[in-house]
């Protein structure tokens, strides 16, 4: 197993690092998401101060990024995106926001975002469509039953969990995502060398998620921001980063050679993830 990488202690952004320049070349323009429908072509959309990549387009340049019906057979990507191209798969994506940013950045991947909450997966493909985006898909789903269901073996490059639900008591702890057995489909479903990049604010979950995922995955934590998202990767990552909250980040990549049979009895192994989750203070001053 590969050792974790220590780099240096994540605390949150310095204030003074919360407006980052706009990008060039584009409308001056930008604008808070409170009231979507003032967006116009050539508009940057903000969020809590922070652009979300890509300019809004011209209406008759919006896409359709919703998956309205999901299919009864297990995704095939060609199919759903027109071409063959890695995909990375967002689950939980919440409004969207690394998604849409790692499908501006990443023309030659393919996304799919998906999320239990209609209401999030509402604005998330308003974000696709108004981008023009090609390479991003939606759809509302649980993501446990997509991952049993609905995708086959060895299809996905990477998978983004940012923030699971912590569900903070230990009698709701059967509603967390992150099981033994959740944990071996995503090792089943990702392509050898496939990555998965997880965060959370929940030293518990955090913990709990280390511990298994190391059993599975050659696992590399991560101790400072994202770098190409310093201000946060996703809307509760820039939430947590305003409270001050310390982020646990890490990259557990598929390790090789280990059968069907073998990941069967690690997950049978691995204890169910019963604990307490108690919400961090936030800190309202930086040591
Ligand atoms: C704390 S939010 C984080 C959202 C986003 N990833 C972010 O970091 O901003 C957790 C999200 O997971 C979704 N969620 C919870 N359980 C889920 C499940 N079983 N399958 C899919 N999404 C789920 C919730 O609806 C919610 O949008």
């Amino acid at each position: 197993m590969n050792r974790p990488s220590k780099r240096r202690p994540s605390k949150g952004n310095a204030d003074n690092q919360r407006f980052p320049p706009k990008p060039p070349g584009v409308n001056p323009r930008s604008v808070n998401t409170s009231d979507p429908t003032t967006l116009k072509p050539g508009d940057i959309e903000l969020e809590m101060g922070i652009p979300i990549p890509g300019a809004i387009q011209p209406k008759e340049q919006w896409t359709q990024t919703a998956i309205k019906r999901l299919p009864e057979a297990p995704f095939v990507w060609p199919d759903l995106f027109g071409r063959e191209a890695p995909v990375a798969m967002d689950i939980g994506c919440g409004n969207g926001r690394f998604t849409i940013s790692s499908s501006v950045r990443r023309p030659d991947w393919d996304h799919l975002g998906i999320d239990a909450l209609p209401t999030v997966i509402r604005y998330a493909t308003r974000r696709g469509n108004q981008r023009g985006l090609n390479n991003v898909r939606f759809a509302v789903s649980d993501g446990w039953k997509l991952l049993d269901r609905l995708l086959k073996d060895e299809s996905v490059d990477e998978f983004h969990i940012y923030h699971p639900q912590p569900f903070s008591s230990v009698e709701d702890s059967s509603r967390r995502m992150l099981t033994p057995q959740f944990l071996g489909l995503l090792h089943r479903r990702l392509k050898p060398n496939g990555k998965v990049f997880l965060q959370t604010d929940r030293k518990p979950y955090w913990q709990y998620i280390t511990s298994c995922f190391s059993a599975l995955f050659d696992w590399e934590e991560v101790l400072e921001p994202w770098p190409e998202d310093p201000h946060g990767r996703s809307r509760r990552e820039m939430l947590s980063q305003n409270q001050n909250l310390t982020i646990y980040r890490g990259i557990a990549t598929r390790r090789q050679g280990v059968s069907l049979e073998s990941v069967a009895q690690i997950v049978a192994q691995m204890p169910a993830p019963e604990f307490a989750v108690v919400r961090p203070q936030r800190r309202l001053y930086r040591p």
